[in-house]
């Protein structure tokens, strides 16, 4: 792969199946703001999280490959389901520093529980992979995990619906047996479910703390940076994307996911 080594001002390349990985963008942009970022957004194959494991990770060593051939200095897989089943392979494929999302949230999640007992929500995908408790599992292995599929998620969010009483409805549905598991945490596994914080608090109260992968995945990616001598000089870095579809309210979601302008967007065909 045309990945060269010691090239600090290259790009950081971020990938998602949608609009969901711009929530890891828009953090990537608070904490590295001299870092330039290409992030692309597999639309024309959104969802991702009920695909079959075979089908995600082909499309993620396609995204990955893209990104790469643009010459990016590192990978972040900002998609849950992405991560769960091709991580491990992407590594073998590439040289170039890879981040997920996954392990630096579980982490995350652990430093946060009192109680260690856990709840993880996110698609069909990453549940089934159960990717999160091996990630958790490896650090304390007495901790307690309760997992919960949130499918009709993706599709509120990516259709702007990130409140209101679908929003609730469909938040109690899936949450409502929550509450009984005196947990203290919840990994939001999606990069979508960021957006529907507000009706998950509503269902789950304020007493259990909602985690975010972007904080968690975003130090990682500085880590990761600092330690290979990676970190951009420049004064501001810029942001290209590319999708591989263009859905009719795109612009308005993925403005509200990155909380500004989305002023390049490209098409492209994988
Ligand atoms: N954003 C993706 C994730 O983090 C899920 C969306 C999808 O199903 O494609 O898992």
């Amino acid at each position: 792969m045309n990945y060269i080594k010691n090239r600090s001002n290259a790009p950081i390349g971020v990938f998602d199946s949608g609009l969901g990985g711009l929530t890891v963008v828009r953090e990537i942009r608070r904490v590295l703001p001299r870092e330039d970022i290409i992030y692309f957004g597999d639309l024309a194959r959104l969802p991702y999280g009920i695909k079959s494991e075979r089908q995600v990770i082909e499309f993620s060593k396609q995204n990955a490959s893209f990104l790469l051939e643009k010459g990016v200095k590192a990978l972040v897989v900002a998609c849950n389901t992405s991560a769960s089943a091709s991580l491990s392979i992407l590594k073998r494929l590439y040289s170039a520093p890879i981040i997920d999302v996954i392990v630096p949230t579980a982490e995350e999640a652990l430093r946060r529980t009192q109680s260690g007992r856990i709840g993880v929500i996110g698609t069909q995908a990453t549940i089934s992979s159960g990717a999160y408790e091996k990630a958790i599992k490896r650090v304390r292995k007495n901790a307690v995990i309760f997992s919960n599929v949130c499918s009709l998620f993706v599709p509120l969010v990516e259709e702007g619906r990130l409140s209101g009483p679908i929003a609730r409805a469909v938040a109690n549905e899936y949450l409502k047996d929550f509450g009984k598991k005196r947990i203290d945490v919840i990994i939001l596994g999606c990069t979508h479910y960021p957006l529907l914080k507000g009706v998950i608090r509503g269902v789950v109260g304020k007493d259990v703390e909602l985690i975010d992968s972007a904080p968690s995945t975003v130090l990682r990616l500085r880590n990761e940076l600092r330690e290979r001598g990676l970190l951009a000089e420049r004064k501001r870095g810029g942001l290209k994307i590319f999708v591989s579809d263009r859905p009719r309210n795109f612009i308005k979601v993925g403005e509200r996911f990155l909380g500004q302008k989305m002023d390049s967007v490209k098409l492209v065909r994988l």
